[in-house]
């Protein structure tokens, strides 16, 4: 085997050509020739991999999506059926099984793959079952908290009434005690194992967790102080989380003072989301949400006033033809008016369709016509065109892509 840098090696197998073993602390990848790329967790669970120009990703629940271009060069992200999933994994486990003959000189890669073919069809499914059972299903997450460990000291929504939005839909608002939010964590801890070192941060779910009144909420961030390393130099620790992050809707948010965000940025509170929506007052009524653009800015200035970051989230579409225009100027308006600085964040969120019931039917009432993707992606320009001084002062203002969550 051929040192190639300090975490990659290489090897010629007779049949494959060049294999890469990139062997990082929590992860492995394997390449054939950069045309077959798979990657495992630290337990050597199959997270994903890149075949024939198709990107695929698993989730721990066991779904699949597969990810590639359109003709008209707009990312497509399906869910794969059972079949096609069953086939990736057989297929990657057999890949493995192939170069494992090859390997035998070098301990660490073998121990790497001997973990890897632990983990069949039948044990990832199995895993699932044991995911779901730990967790209320993670419906969405910031895309920069793809990678973070997830945490429910709440469930659901706590408004659940946005014409919109059904992510949290199956299920009532309800908080954990702290007995059984230790448990919950004692599960998740079972569940990762060494893989827990690849989560970057910490997510509190689900909807709007920061909504948990402040002695409760208090009581669950120590327990989650006790159990995870946070904020610390990692030095003389396996691994260190970043930050702590929630989402809030702009109601929750208003319902704590400065003094008791302050105490939150105190306990690695990193970074609050909130959907703006839109900056349109009317049409942010049609999308029933709690709160008004006004009040969004309020928040937003307590908030940073203790030191915490935001980022704010926009529908890309919201109010259909009828509102394309206002929508645009008021949203970047509202957005205006909120002191940013580095760190914060700009989310464009272009809106779906398939279970804002509530949403199309005041819609068609309007007689609002659905923009296209194009037209979408016409008004997210402008809306990026408007904000870009922003993003010389370290905003960042980007894409969220409802579609391409999978934890
Ligand atoms: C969990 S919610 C937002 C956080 C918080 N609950 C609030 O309302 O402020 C996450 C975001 O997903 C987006 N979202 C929900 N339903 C959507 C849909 N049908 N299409 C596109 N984005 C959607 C919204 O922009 C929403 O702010
Ligand atoms: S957008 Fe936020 S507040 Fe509205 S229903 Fe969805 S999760 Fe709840």
């Amino acid at each position: 085997m051929e040192k190639v840098s300090e975490n990659v090696t290489k090897t010629l197998i007779p049949g494959i050509g060049n294999v890469y073993f990139n062997l990082q602390k929590y992860s492995t990848t394997i390449s054939e020739e950069h045309q077959f790329i798979y990657y495992f967790d630290a337990e050597g669970k199959f997270m994903g991999g890149f075949f024939n120009g198709i990107s695929y990703r698993r989730g721990l629940d066991n779904r699949m999506m597969k990810k590639f271009f359109d003709e008209d060069k707009f990312k497509v992200k399906i869910f794969v059926d059972e079949n096609e999933k069953r086939k990736i994994i057989n297929d990657v486990i057999e890949r493995v099984e192939r170069i494992k003959r090859y390997v035998s000189e070098n301990d660490e890669v073998v121990k790497r793959l001997e973990d890897i073919l632990r983990w069949d069809y039948d044990a990832l499914q199995k895993d699932a079952i044991k995911f779901l059972s730990i967790y209320k299903p993670i419906s969405i997450l910031p895309p920069d908290q793809y990678l973070s460990l997830v945490l429910q000291p709440a469930e659901g929504c706590s408004w659940n009434k946005c014409t919109f939005c059904s992510f949290y839909q199956d299920r009532r608002f309800r908080v954990k005690s702290p007995d059984e939010f230790k448990e919950h964590i004692k599960k998740v801890k079972e569940f990762f194992g060494r893989a827990i070192g690849l989560r970057k941060s910490i997510f509190l779910g689900d909807a709007n967790a920061l909504i948990i009144p402040q002695k409760r909420l208090i009581e669950l961030l120590k327990i989650i102080h006790d159990e995870f390393p946070i904020s610390k130099n990692i030095s003389n620790l396996e691994f260190s989380f970043d930050g702590i992050y929630s989402f809030l809707d702009i109601f929750g948010a208003e319902r704590k003072n400065l003094q008791e965000y302050i105490e939150l940025k105190n306990f690695h509170v990193k970074r609050i989301y909130i959907g703006l929506e839109t900056g349109d007052s009317e049409l942010f009524k049609y999308l029933n949400k709690p709160g008004s653009p006004d009040e969004c800015v309020d928040v937003v200035e307590t908030i940073k006033k203790a030191g915490i970051n935001v980022g704010i989230i926009v529908l890309a579409g919201a109010g259909g033809d009828k509102f394309y225009e206002a929508h645009i100027k008021n949203t970047i308006e509202t957005i205006l008016k909120m002191p940013f600085s580095n760190g914060d964040i700009i989310y464009l969120s272009p809106l779906v369709l398939d279970e804002a019931d509530e949403y199309v039917k005041l819609m068609n009432e309007l007689g609002a016509r659905t923009l296209n993707k194009f037209e979408i992606a016409e008004q997210i320009n402008r809306i990026k065109e408007g904000l870009k001084n922003l993003t010389q002062q370290g905003v960042k203002v980007t894409i969220y892509d409802i579609q391409e969550f999978l934890y």
